[in-house]
């Protein structure tokens, strides 16, 4: 696997747009409660997102697992001189004991976790909670009766990559089985125009509705990102 890292690089100085509003959740959180640790499951290349919370909270400890050992192994070199523990762990498939923490992240991860997973993972984040712990994830998650998921074959993945695309109810019922309270889901939409490049590259770009919304588009597929987030 390639590990991303212009696209590390680009929002290692500018915040992306998603976690800004995941930093927001955060901060509201941390109003309340007082926010010890910190866990990002499929952390991704280069720790990104775990990189913006060690700048504004600098007393947190901050572990990003990921079930790559690439990716994790790159990412304890780059990031030695920080306080970021990286630990290579697959979340369905658990070899390693995690701690608890107060506040879990996913970042475009259930997209890949079929329906018995999801329910998985959800029991497990809920394990992984401190009391009134929250947690919080970005995802495709749509309000239409609707479940439903794609095969892209694509240069990066010709191989092909199944993404599944999850319905607000479906995903709140399972969050309430595994013992959550106070689901919420967010559409997001991004705040400015990303430019369409052509027909090879699938990397992120914006179409316009007529009521001047931009809709978030990989290639061909419309991305409905949302954040979910739900306490213990
Ligand atoms: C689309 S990337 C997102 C990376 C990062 N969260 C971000 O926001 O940039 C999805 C990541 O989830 C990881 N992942 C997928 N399934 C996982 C699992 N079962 N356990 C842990 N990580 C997983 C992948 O290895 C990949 O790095």
């Amino acid at each position: 696997m390639k590990l991303a890292t212009k696209y590390q690089q680009r929002y290692i100085s500018n915040r992306r747009e998603t976690d800004k509003v995941t930093l927001k959740h955060i901060e509201k959180y941390n109003n309340s409660y007082e926010l010890k640790k910190l866990l990002d499951i499929g952390c991704g290349a280069g720790g990104i997102f775990l990189k913006a919370i060690r700048d504004l909270y600098p007393k947190i400890s901050l572990i990003g697992t990921d079930l790559s050992e690439e990716i994790i192994k790159e990412n304890t070199k780059i990031n030695s001189e920080f306080r970021i523990k990286f630990i290579h762990d697959d979340f369905l498939n658990p070899n390693k004991i995690l701690p608890k923490s107060d506040i879990l992240t996913m970042n475009a991860v259930l997209m890949f976790f079929n329906e018995e997973e999801i329910q998985r993972a959800f029991d497990r984040i809920f394990d992984q909670l401190t009391e009134k712990g929250l947690f919080i994830a970005l995802d495709y998650m749509h309000p239409w009766d609707q479940k439903f998921s794609i095969i892209e074959h694509s240069k990066l993945h010709p191989e092909g990559l199944l993404l599944h695309f999850y319905n607000y109810s479906f995903l709140e019922n399972c969050l309430k089985r595994s013992g959550f309270r106070n689901v919420n889901i967010e559409p997001f939409e991004m705040p400015f125009e990303l430019p369409f490049k052509d027909y090879n590259s699938i990397q992120t770009h914006t179409l316009k509705t007529k009521d001047n919304c931009n809709l978030s588009f990989r290639g061909a597929i419309y991305q409905p990102w949302a954040h979910l987030t739900a306490q213990k």
